[in-house]
């Protein structure tokens, strides 16, 4: 069964939402590191991709960005429209290059989408995302580091482990804890390398491929997140 992101899409806006801008927390370790690499957003076409309940949204809107964001599931498009309704939430129907041929994308954000999508699916839209691309864009990516977490039980999300996980496996994540628990199970297990193969091979080349960690400031609570780092960020051009 894959996971219903409409049918989700309150508890995971609650979950992915920071109260402040910053902080100590997942969000900042996670989301934040992949909006700040794209740059200067100021007066950018910005393309979210798997934008989910406008998670990332009104954030690029704030900083000067015009926010085109896609996702397959019509009930997160709602809500997202719900949340940030000046920006233009569309539900993505497979058909990456032809909904956007005649648009212009600076920037493309992948934040935690990258990894919902299986490799026969996303080969296919990177090499949509390569195309339609402006020259000197980049495509950001921000993803669970299931090669260096995978089994590891943080604060507030456990990526649960699998017994001889090989690269294109489905794997879970909670996220949250109690009544608000969110079970993600269709994630697909990749490791740094099959992250650079696949963007490769649709003609990106890869600038970064970081691991972001909690800064000594952020205190002895946060050993674990800097001894397996939770996140991957990637930036490819
Ligand atoms: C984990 S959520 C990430 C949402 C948001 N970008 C964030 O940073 O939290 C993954 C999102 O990708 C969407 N998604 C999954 N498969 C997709 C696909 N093939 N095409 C477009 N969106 C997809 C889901 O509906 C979901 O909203």
């Amino acid at each position: 069964m894959t996971t219903d992101y409409g049918a989700i899409a309150g508890k995971y806006k609650q979950y992915t939402t920071d109260q402040e801008e910053g902080g100590n927390s997942e969000q900042w370790l996670g989301r934040t590191p992949a909006r700040l690499a794209l740059g200067d957003v100021r007066g950018k076409v910005v393309l979210d991709f798997g934008c989910g309940p406008a998670t990332n949204g009104r954030w690029l809107r704030k900083n000067g960005a015009t926010v085109i964001g896609l996702d397959a599931n019509s009930k997160v498009i709602e809500a997202a429209r719900r949340h940030d309704p000046y920006s233009d939430y569309r539900v993505y129907n497979g058909l990456l290059a032809e909904a956007l041929r005649s648009e212009h994308v600076d920037l493309i954000l992948m934040s935690f989408s990258f990894c919902t999508i299986p490799d026969r699916e996303i080969r296919y839209i990177l090499r949509d995302m390569r195309s339609i691309l402006s020259k000197g864009g980049r495509l950001v990516i921000a993803d669970p580091n299931q090669e260096k977490a995978h089994g590891v039980k943080y604060r507030e999300l456990h990526y649960l482990s699998k017994e001889d996980v090989q690269a294109g496996d489905y794997v879970s994540v909670m996220l949250g804890s109690g009544e608000n628990a969110i079970l993600i199970t269709n994630d697909v297990y990749r490791r740094h390398v099959d992250y650079r193969q696949l963007l490769e091979e649709a003609g990106f080349s890869v600038e970064a491929m970081e691991e972001p960690v909690p800064g000594d400031d952020w205190g002895n609570e946060w050993a674990m997140e800097r001894m397996c780092p939770p996140f991957l960020l990637i930036v490819a051009t």
